[in-house]
């Protein structure tokens, strides 16, 4: 079908200002968050309805047409972006961004999938609840997006993933039906979980529609702290201590390098160290209670000044104000946006056993720049899960664009392999979309791989949902 043709059909469909071929709407949706990847669509169409997600997968199975869903495109594998070969439709859920119910009783929240994360976490305080999860891209990011790729965050210690969070899940199928499965049960046995499918599958086995959420106790106060520290080894043990006294209280525990903290000093406007004098390591926590603050503020502030008697960490300092936590909170969420600024980075999110993640982070990067002269590892993130970004960029002075050209992509095959000899993941919360999925393809097990491409072909026999993403083909062409 001609490009014109499709265009009048998704018109009449999802309405003409809902749809747009012209290169400088499409333009923004076209490449990721850090500029890696561009890809091509034929339209960008942003139905109100999942009557009209309906009919444009429908249209799509007719034509041959490949369906891209987009939510907030803050995703860090490309998963959201178009190749550029594939007759492409982009198919953003942004219109469809309603809060459907609310329930305080019930401790659920029924949205549409377009709902951005931040007001949705509005949505839950006005009624006195929390959705317990949060990133930095928490303004842009949509719920579908966050379902789709199975998003992790800084409270996943405390209250676990997406997949944890989600009850219910309305979907379009690639055959054009709707999955209506958007119960809040917090028990039903019915057999194959369908709501799990679909959570972490990046768009390639149906649009989500919808999702029903859970909801914890609000836990109103916060006690915020900023730790120095020697060692990630001794963060990991401080975090132990933490939870032996303060148990579930102890919500987040993120680890920061100074080289990212200084990044952040340097490109992020209104920013400034919480403590005086250099650490190798910072570790941002966060408790929460719905209790006396000020009991739990003393029983963190014992912890630390032992820990400090101990030695196991080297300084700490408690947020005084709302405002100071915001800006100790600050400094560790815009680390990617100050990497950005600062150049190209080879990311690896990656995942190893708890207890093994500080003695990884070490090995892996006296490896790193053993094996790449001059490579610089920042690996900040998500500790207490057993998950950090191990980042590497380019020697200091050097062109990135030619050091990645020609290096690149053995550092990550580099870093991958010492990730699975440590019995971890390449992918801990960011997904696989197209940046991993060589890698992915390279490293999976068979058995794994030939399941996900029998249940990709079983739902998506014409493979029209989000192509060349996630799941590798069995004999990938070889590069010229
Ligand atoms: P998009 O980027 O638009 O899409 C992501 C994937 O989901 C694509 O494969 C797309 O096809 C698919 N998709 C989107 N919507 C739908 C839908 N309705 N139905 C089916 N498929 C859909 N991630 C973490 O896990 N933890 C973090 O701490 C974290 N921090 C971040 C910080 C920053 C500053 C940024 C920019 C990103 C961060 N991310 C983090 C990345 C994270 O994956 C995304 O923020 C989020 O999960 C994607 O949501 P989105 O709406 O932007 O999805
Ligand atoms: C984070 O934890 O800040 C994110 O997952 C983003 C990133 O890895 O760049
Ligand atoms: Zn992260």
């Amino acid at each position: 079908m001609e490009d014109r043709a499709i265009l009048e059909r998704l018109e009449t469909i999802a309405g003409p200002r809902n749809v747009t071929m012209h290169a400088d709407d499409l333009a923004p949706w076209l490449s990721d968050w850090r500029g890696r990847i561009t890809g091509r669509a034929i339209a960008l169409v942003s139905p109100e309805t999942a009557e009209q997600v309906q009919a444009i997968v429908r249209l799509a199975g007719e034509t041959g047409l490949a369906i891209v869903p987009q939510g907030g495109n803050t995703g860090m594998v490309a998963g959201g972006i178009p190749r550029p070969d594939d007759r492409a439709i982009l198919l953003s859920l942004r219109k469809m961004n309603m809060i459907r119910s609310i329930d305080p009783d019930d401790n659920s929240i029924t949205v549409e999938a377009g709902a951005v994360l931040s007001v949705v976490h509005q949505a839950a305080e006005e009624h006195g609840r929390r959705f317990p999860l949060s990133l930095g891209s928490k303004d842009s990011a949509t719920i579908g997006g966050l379902i789709a790729t199975n998003a992790g965050g800084t409270q996943v210690l405390r209250f676990g993933s997406m997949r944890a969070l989600t009850l219910g899940i309305e979907a379009v199928l690639p055959d054009g039906s709707l999955f209506e499965g958007l119960s809040t049960l917090r028990k039903d046995n019915r057999g194959y979980d369908i709501r799990q499918l679909l959570a972490g599958s990046e768009g390639t086995l149906g649009v989500i529609t919808a999702a029903s959420l859970e909801l914890v106790p609000a836990a109103p106060h916060r006690v915020v702290a900023w730790l120095g520290l020697g060692s990630a080894r001794g963060a990991l043990a401080m975090l132990r201590r933490l939870e032996g006294v303060l148990g579930d209280a102890v919500e987040s525990f993120e680890l920061v390098p100074d080289t990212a903290l200084a990044l952040v000093l340097e490109h992020i406007p209104d920013t400034r160290a919480p403590l005086a004098g250099g650490h190798p390591w910072h570790a941002l926590v966060e408790l929460r209670t719905a209790n006396d603050p000020e009991e739990m503020r003393k029983y963190c502030e014992d912890v630390l000044a032992k820990a400090l008697d101990d030695g196991l960490i080297a300084d700490a300092v408690l947020a005084e104000s709302e405002g100071q936590a915001a800006a100790f909170w600050k400094l560790r969420e815009v680390i990617s946006e100050a990497e950005r600024a600062d150049g190209m980075a080879a990311k690896h999110d990656v995942s190893v056993p708890v207890s093994a993640m500080p003695e990884f982070i070490e090995t892996a990067r006296e490896a790193v720049e053993a094996r790449f002269a001059g490579a610089r590892v920042i690996a900040f993130g998500h500790l207490g899960d057993g998950n950090v970004h191990f980042n590497v960029r380019a020697p200091a002075g050097s062109d990135d664009r030619a050091w990645f050209a020609q290096t690149g992509d053995a550092v990550s095959r580099f870093v991958h392999d010492m990730t699975r000899d440590a019995g971890g993941s390449l992918s801990a919360e960011h997904g696989i979309g197209q940046l991993k999925l060589a890698e992915f393809g390279r490293l999976a097990d068979p058995v794994r791989l030939a399941t996900m491409r029998a249940i990709k072909q079983a739902l998506d026999p014409l493979g029209i949902m989000n192509p060349g993403k996630l799941v590798p083909l069995a004999n990938p062409p070889k590069n010229p």
